[in-house]
């Protein structure tokens, strides 16, 4: 007994004895930037954490972190006996390190495969206390290829088979199970099974990535789901984009890594004796075709349900008929862990009507735009055949039309009909079919059948699917269209995440870097979407070619390397580990694509040595006026050296930060002297693109900015208050406007109700954002883009002020520069930063204008407050919440 209760104060009694309740208390705790995740295969992780609490002042002066691979030793902490001496379990100890660092780099001995790791941090506060986090952890699996057992399999058919194939094996175990890891890599897409049951939540995976050059294992904890006795593991393969069968404009059918797809797996099992075993995919495992009778990631699915096979993912099972599989080569020699949040179904969207034009033909609607899958249950003859076709909008008589998304598909007969699934009745009672290696974008799905079936309002559901990023901001204002246009921002943002940023859900599927660079910011204010980008930008480093030249679409089978490729697109190489560095205050990603700027940059340099270039799409969807190419592509080549020269900086690459920075103001000087008006600070024919380019890019010169500012405010009104840009344009006008004093005007463009704005959109019952301003274009007429969504960023930066500081990222110190604006009377925005939350929210009452702060422990920030007479209030704050108040006739705000 007295022993237990010892034990009671080694194990659970520090975090509470030695944590003071006043000290700090941690939360938060990420490796990688995931929570406990599995199967890493970093040598040296990442660790981060939050402080909690939201009194003012909260700061860390230094921390200690202790790892190793026992818990209760980690558990144990530091200890009384003091932090750094080495114990029982712990690899690395840091001993007590001063400073607010909240991130940082593991840099302990040598990580070892498949072990799970436990790390915690302490602590200390400026009065000295100290708090420790629980414990968190994370575990290894592949670190080198070397490490995988396995044999890369498939079965015998070639690329043009349609079936999707299955392949399975039995095994036994006899030993008692501790813990059960499958890595599963694979050239395609799968479901995995065991004894019968899908294993994990995920879908689509492994994500997309440049198959001949990088392939992604996923680890699933497996434990539960192995029996002691007979087991049997199965796999569904499908083919992704590896194996695309579907013919489009750019050519994925004739994509260099294009095979039939195959897998590698190791299931490896831990027992009570710490003995291990991996069961593997080798000769031994048997294959035969699915119902699945096709599958295109970029088309539909097509089952036959009288080709179940039942049973054949569960053991005992007879596989007469099976085949033996065969060994092939590997895709890629760089097999890695996905590392990035999964693709998951995270709503279930009811349709809100059917409309029944005869016993064979319905019209379902979902009553909002979505990407992913729709399922239905149905009862009907055997040998139905079913057609679930999704498009977005309806013809006036009230079946579905996808003229607006079909447009660049090249089918090739008409056994792949566009975004529809065929489902064919085994005729068995009540079906239910939804399909598995593939997604949609749509609102509607008519679905015909060959012989009459009753259907109802629920017999068919939509699912929204994306990668699984967490929600990290809010709006929330007194405008109900404002309240609306980020809703319906955050839709199209979502419906364009599935491993890699895209344009839209249905018509091309394609990760345009321009559409991806564009929305960064409104993605990091509203997504933790850090892992998404990091996995995005390698796919762009194993894209580049030796001379610095990136394709306009990524990944890709090849097109793109020859169209829509310059700076204006492919920008997103430097733009996105800059706002990644900014958002989180990690400077990984732009470490590692750090020689990648460097050559891009170089590359545009030996093509245009004046400065200039005219390389690009410009801006993309004018709603009239166009801006010169060589305008808007000389910005972005001009925004990408600056980051190089900072990002060099930054690094301490002395020579290279010099030299950049001489380049950034080669350029800006070619540009100024091709396009300024000195006198009247007008830029080029004065058009909202080019003026607000130049003020957002920061290309003018600094005493000419009000004078510039003042010439884009002329040409809005001059514009009768319309917005007149395109893609680029709709980057920089509202930022442009707000940040040089015309907050009033931004505010105007961005809550707009007539044609063409985004309020437009919703008045018209948008639920995305569409891809051109008139609702009835003739062409590129999406009604999912993200393209134009640079609108969900501004609410945070024009009106709410949250705004990163270049000095101090992450938002360890902020920006706070709200915008009072002219006909808006409440705002609110949150945003989680890695400190936590940070709240701005003003407003009015009567003759008060109130305005109320939150900044997370271990942050800081410079207030600025706009006085409504003119002029501006600065205040300096830590964390914590804080009121400032503005009383009609008074000269300043007080704190309230
Ligand atoms: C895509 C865009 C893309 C553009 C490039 C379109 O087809 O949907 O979003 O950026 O092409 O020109």
């Amino acid at each position: 007994m007295k022993h237990l209760a010892f034990l009671w104060l080694i194990i659970v009694a520090p975090a509470g004895l030695w944590a003071q309740p006043s000290g700090p208390v941690v939360t938060g705790m990420q490796t990688e930037h995931l929570t406990d995740p599995l199967g890493i295969d970093a040598t040296h992780p990442r660790l981060s954490w939050r402080l909690k609490g939201g009194e003012r002042n909260i700061e860390q002066t230094a921390y200690a972190l202790v790892a190793g691979t026992d818990s209760a030793a980690i558990l144990g902490g530091e200890g009384r006996a003091g932090y750094g001496a080495a114990g029982h379990g712990k690899i690395w100890q840091t001993g007590k390190r001063w400073g607010p660092a909240q991130l940082v780099t593991y840099d302990g001995p040598t990580l070892q495969p498949f072990t799970r790791y436990y790390w915690r941090v302490t602590v200390w506060n400026r009065e000295g206390q100290a708090g420790q986090g629980p414990v968190a952890s994370f575990e290894t699996g592949m670190l080198d290829q070397s490490h995988w057992k396995g044999s890369w399999i498939t079965d015998t058919k070639d690329i043009r088979t349609k079936p999707a194939a299955y392949f399975r094996h039995s095994f036994s175990l006899t030993k008692t199970i501790v813990s059960a890891r499958a890595y599963v890599a694979a050239a395609g897409l799968y479901e995995l099974f065991i004894n019968g049951k899908r294993v994990g939540d995920h879908v689509l995976d492994p994500m997309y990535t440049r198959f001949d050059r990088r392939n992604l294992y996923v680890t699933y904890d497996v434990t539960e789901y192995l029996n002691n006795g007979s087991n049997a593991i199965g796999m569904l393969l499908g083919n992704g984009w590896y194996n695309l069968q579907s013919t489009a404009v750019w050519y994925f059918d004739k994509a260099p890594w294009r095979a039939r797809p195959s897998f590698c797996l190791d299931l490896r099992i831990t027992y009570t004796d710490g003995s291990t075993e991996t069961i593997s995919s080798g000769k031994d495992w048997r294959t035969a075709l699915s119902p699945v009778v096709f599958n295109s990631i970029y088309t539909g699915e097509h089952v036959d349900a009288r080709l179940d096979i039942p049973h054949w993912n569960e053991g005992p099972f007879i596989d007469t008929g099976w085949k033996n599989v065969i060994f092939t080569g590997v895709p890629s020699q760089h097999v890695v862990a996905q590392g990035s949040v999964p693709i998951r179904i995270k709503d279930t969207v009811n349709a809100v009507d059917v409309k029944r034009f005869s016993d064979t033909d319905y019209v379902f609607d979902l009553g909002r735009n979505i990407a992913g899958v729709s399922r239905i249950i149905v009862q009907g003859p055997a040998g139905t055949i079913l057609r679930l076709k999704h498009g977005e909008r309806l013809y006036p008589t009230g079946h579905v039309d996808q003229s607006n998304i079909d447009v660049h598909y090249r089918p090739t007969d008409d056994s792949d009909p566009f975004q529809t699934d065929i489902y064919i009745l085994k005729g068995e009672g009540e079906e239910t079919f939804q399909p598995r290696f593939n997604y949609k974008g749509f609102q509607y799905v008519e679905v015909t059948a060959s012989q009459p079936v009753a259907l109802k309002q629920n017999s068919l559901t939509g699912y929204f699917m994306h990668s699984d990023v967490r929600p990290v901001g809010t709006i929330q204002s007194s405008n109900p269209t404002i309240n609306q246009i980020w809703a319906a921002t955050n839709n199209s943002y979502l419906s364009n995440l599935f491993g890699y940023p895209t344009d839209c859900p249905q018509r091309e599927k394609n990760g345009w870097t321009g559409d991806a660079q564009i929305a960064v910011e409104t993605g990091l204010y509203n997504f933790d979407a850090i892992t998404v980008y990091e996995k995005w930008l390698a796919d762009l480093r194993d894209e580049q070619q030796p001379n610095g030249v990136l394709p306009s679409i990524v990944p890709t089978g090849g097109w793109g390397y020859e169209w829509g490729n310059g700076p204006d697109w492919t920008s997103a190489i430097a733009i996105i580990p800059w706002n990644v560095y900014m958002f989180y205050g990690d400077p990984q990603l732009l470490r590692d694509c750090y020689e990648n700027i460097k050559r891009y940059v170089d590359h545009i340099n030996s093509l245009y040595p004046s400065g200039l270039t005219t390389w690009g799409l410009g801006d993309w969807i004018p709603v009239k006026s166009k801006t010169p190419v060589e305008f808007t592509s000389t910005a972005y080549y001009y925004a990408d050296v600056v980051i190089l020269a900072q990002a060099a900086k930054l690094f301490h690459k002395d020579e290279d930060s010099a030299y950049y920075s001489r380049l950034a103001a080669k350029i800006k000087a070619a540009f100024n002297e091709k396009y300024l008006n000195k006198v009247t600070g007008a830029y080029g024919s004065g058009l909202q693109t080019e003026l607000s380019a130049a003020l957002y890019w920061h290309l003018v010169p600094t005493p000419i900015i009000p004078k510039t500012a003042a010439v884009l405010a002329d040409r809005v009104r001059a514009d009768s208050m319309k917005l007149d840009v395109g893609l680029l344009g709709t980057k920089t006008i509202l930022n442009a406007l707000s940040e040089n004093g015309y907050a009033d005007l931004a505010y105007r463009l961005a809550s707009n109700e007539t044609e063409p704005s985004w309020g437009w959109w919703m008045k018209n019952g948008a639920t995305t954002l569409y891809e051109n301003w008139p609702i009835n274009a003739g062409s590129d007429i999406s009604m999912n883009h993200i393209m134009f969504g640079e609108i969900g960023a501004w609410f945070y930066k024009g009106l709410g002020g949250i705004l990163p500081d270049t000095a101090e990222p992450g938002f360890r110190h902020i920006r706070l520069q709200p915008h009072f604006v002219t006909g808006l009377n409440e705002f609110n925005a949150t945003h989680d930063c890695p400190f936590g939350t940070i709240a701005s929210h003003w407003q009015r009452d009567g003759d008060h204008l109130t305005y109320t702060a939150t900044i997370p422990a271990g942050a800081s920030a410079t207030l600025t407050l706009e006085l409504p007479g003119g002029g501006t209030q600065v205040e300096e704050i830590t964390s914590g919440t804080y009121r400032f108040i503005w009383v009609t006739g008074e000269a300043k705000f007080h704190r309230g």
